[in-house]
């Protein structure tokens, strides 16, 4: 199956990143997974001010993946632009990078991007809509407010020619309205999904096992809510999606794709095994040939109003899409 695949108008050599948060900036996976199989990958989000993050302990297993609250922890706009974007520039060679920008504030998400925009070594920007762990917003994200989700988007995009992709939330009540204002607003395309607020509490003494209290669930228990963000974001926009939460394998994946996804990230399966991504990427292949599928981009132009690796300017009109068959 060919893997090869044209979305924001560039070449990726196959449709798996690493998802924010999960791979750091690249430099700290490259000991344990060579980076150069990935199509690309999302860096930690970047806030302006250096953050050390929460209280420990930060992450938490169970039965169906991961919670954590991290806090954002990462090294700022400066040291990001000093140290990461050049390692990635001089040692990243066929992957596509974007960098995660998390602002606490309107204002910051601009001034992340007219701080990062003159760099090299990145591809465009993952704006970070979707954090539930930031306390300074009282863990409610940008994401589940739609003036909000327009004001960022149409701000970042006045600041930037770079693709940018609005990254929301899998527990938004009204979903298609904030998938309709972000491509309105300019977005080039959309990830689905963040993490879904969730706790753990110790059996013993009924406390939260994270030292934030609640968190983010992530991992197998986050795929249906994944999934079926992407198939709802598919039906209300023609922009490319990201689809994220629970991937694990090449038939994860593929889900996926059936969804809508022209691209999909895995984050805690890496956790888990750093070399998931690049066996998740051999059995993608082998999963095209046992059934017969020539390549990704087939299965994704065959997913419900799919169409999804094009770079169509029209607004995607349904039932248009309907008649073309
Ligand atoms: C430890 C950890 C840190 C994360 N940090 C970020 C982050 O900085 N920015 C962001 O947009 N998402 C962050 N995420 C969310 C992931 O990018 C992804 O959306 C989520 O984990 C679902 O994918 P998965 O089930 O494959 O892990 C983080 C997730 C985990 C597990």
């Amino acid at each position: 199956m060919r893997l090869e695949t044209e979305v924001l108008g560039v070449r990726f050599q196959n449709p798996f990143f690493l998802a924010a948060g999960t791979c750091g900036f690249g430099l700290e996976l490259a000991e344990v997974l060579d980076l150069e199989v990935l199509g690309g990958f999302v860096t930690k989000s970047v806030t302006l001010e250096p953050r050390l993050g929460n209280a420990r302990p930060r992450v938490a297993e169970f039965g169906g993946g991961m919670l954590n609250s991290i806090g954002l922890a990462n090294p700022g706009l400066e040291k990001t632009k000093r140290e990461k974007l050049p390692w990635i520039r001089d040692n990243v060679c066929r992957p596509r990078v974007l960098v995660s920008v998390a602002g606490h504030t309107v204002t910051e998400f601009f001034m992340l991007v007219e701080g990062l925009d003159s760099e090299d070594g990145f591809l465009g920007f993952e704006i970070n809509l979707s954090c539930p762990n930031d306390a300074r917003r009282g863990g409610k994200p940008f994401a589940l407010d739609p003036s909000a989700v327009a004001e960022i988007i149409s701000g970042c995009r006045m600041r930037t020619q770079r693709p940018l992709v609005a990254k929301l939330a899998p527990n938004d009540s009204d979903l298609p309205r904030t998938v309709r204002v972000a491509t309105e607003q300019g977005a080039d395309a959309l990830t689905l999904v963040n993490t879904l607020p969730g706790v753990l509490l110790n059996v013993s003494t009924g406390d939260p096992e994270l030292g934030a209290g609640d968190g983010g669930i992530s991992g197998p228990a986050l795929r249906p809510s994944g999934l079926r963000a992407v198939r709802e974001a598919r039906a209300n926009t023609h922009l490319p999606l990201f689809g994220v939460g629970g991937i694990l394998t090449a038939a994860d994946a593929v889900e996926y794709a059936h969804a809508g996804a022209s691209l999909v990230q895995m984050g805690t399966a890496s956790f888990a095994w750093p070399r998931a991504a690049e066996q998740a990427i051999e059995g993608l292949m082998g999963w095209g040939r046992k059934h017969q599928i020539g390549a990704w981009d087939d299965l994704v132009s065959k997913s419900p109003g799919g169409n999804g690796s094009s770079s169509r300017s029209e607004p995607f009109d349904p039932i248009e899409s309907a008649e073309e068959g």
